[in-house]
């Protein structure tokens, strides 16, 4: 039988900054890797760990995946001292992706904030494939300072692909540089921005910024089955066998990582 925690070799391709600590990798599998986006891969860097990460690439693209990682401990630390050339670990890809197909004719809100915009990017590529098929594609996105931006050298393209792409950018802290809106990405969460009756909306970012663009975008009246989360819980297995991503009767690896708010709405402590 497979061994279903087996890694398959992947080539490190290219290494591009984004922010002072967010690196977009390029990774080139031994055999092609389908997916989703809004699934997730667990990489391992051999002799360290393995940590999970959503393809941030078009999904259209099965040999050449980019991953968008944020510094923060011991697996994203020796990624960032790897070079081109070097070998890592994938495995998955796994849980439920963003169900593209219901959201035709309607209006797609995509709110981001920091790194979060990497499962997004994937998202925007994968309604890109058929952009017409959806009303509009908006994304609202929040960084910290306009230094925290990611994807800065793509983001102008998205606003130019089509009639029905709107793209804001806000920043928590504004410079003289700055000439959009500064304040939390939610100032920039706003009523006349959607068809409330006929949208759907898809929140990726840190738990706290998750919270209150979930809790305005209730106030403004979208339905909670309406509004798709990706929740980045602890793993380990990433196969709904070891319970460390557990949600309430869920395991966010397996009936997740994507999730409507009305699955979790009743459920303690989900913003934790
Ligand atoms: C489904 C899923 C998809 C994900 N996709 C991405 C992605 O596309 N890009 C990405 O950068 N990350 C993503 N993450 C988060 C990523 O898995 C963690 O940042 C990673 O596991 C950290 O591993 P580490 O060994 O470097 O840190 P560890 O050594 O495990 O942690 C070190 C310290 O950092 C803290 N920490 C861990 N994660 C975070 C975090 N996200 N933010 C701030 N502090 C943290 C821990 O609390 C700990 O104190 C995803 C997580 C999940 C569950
Ligand atoms: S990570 Fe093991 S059950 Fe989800």
């Amino acid at each position: 039988m497979k061994n279903p925690y087996a890694f398959m070799e992947a080539e490190v391709l290219d290494i591009a900054a984004e922010t002072s600590n967010i690196k977009t990798f390029s990774l080139r599998p031994k055999n092609a890797l389908p997916f989703r986006a809004g699934q997730f891969m667990d990489i391992s860097v051999p002799g360290v760990g393995e940590a999970p990460f959503t393809p941030s690439s078009n999904h259209n693209i099965s040999d050449e995946l980019d991953f968008t990682i944020m510094s923060v401990g011991r697996v994203t630390k020796m990624l960032y001292g790897m070079e081109n050339g070097q070998t890592v670990g994938l495995r998955g890809p796994y849980g439920t992706a963003y169900p593209i197909n219901e959201w035709k004719s309607k209006d797609v809100f995509i709110v981001g904030g920091g790194v979060g915009l990497a499962p997004l990017r994937a998202l925007l590529y994968a309604l890109f494939n058929n952009v017409n098929d959806y009303k509009k594609i908006i994304l609202k996105y929040g960084a910290r300072t306009s230094k925290d931006i990611v994807y800065k050298n793509e983001i102008e393209s998205w606003r130019s692909k089509a009639n029905n792409v709107e793209v804001e950018l806000t920043v928590d802290a504004g410079d003289q540089t700055w000439k959009g809106n500064v304040g939390v990405v939610t100032t920039i969460v706003k009523a006349a921005n959607i068809d409330i009756n006929n949208a759907v909306s898809i929140v990726c970012g840190p738990p706290i910024m998750m919270k209150f663009v979930t809790f305005k975008l209730l106030d403004l009246g979208l339905r909670a089955e309406n509004i798709y989360l990706s929740m980045e819980k602890n793993m380990s297995c990433g196969i709904g066998k070891c319970g460390h991503c557990r949600i309430g009767p869920y395991y966010a690896c397996k009936d997740g990582p994507v999730f409507t708010y009305d699955k979790l709405k009743e459920l303690p402590n989900i913003w934790d």
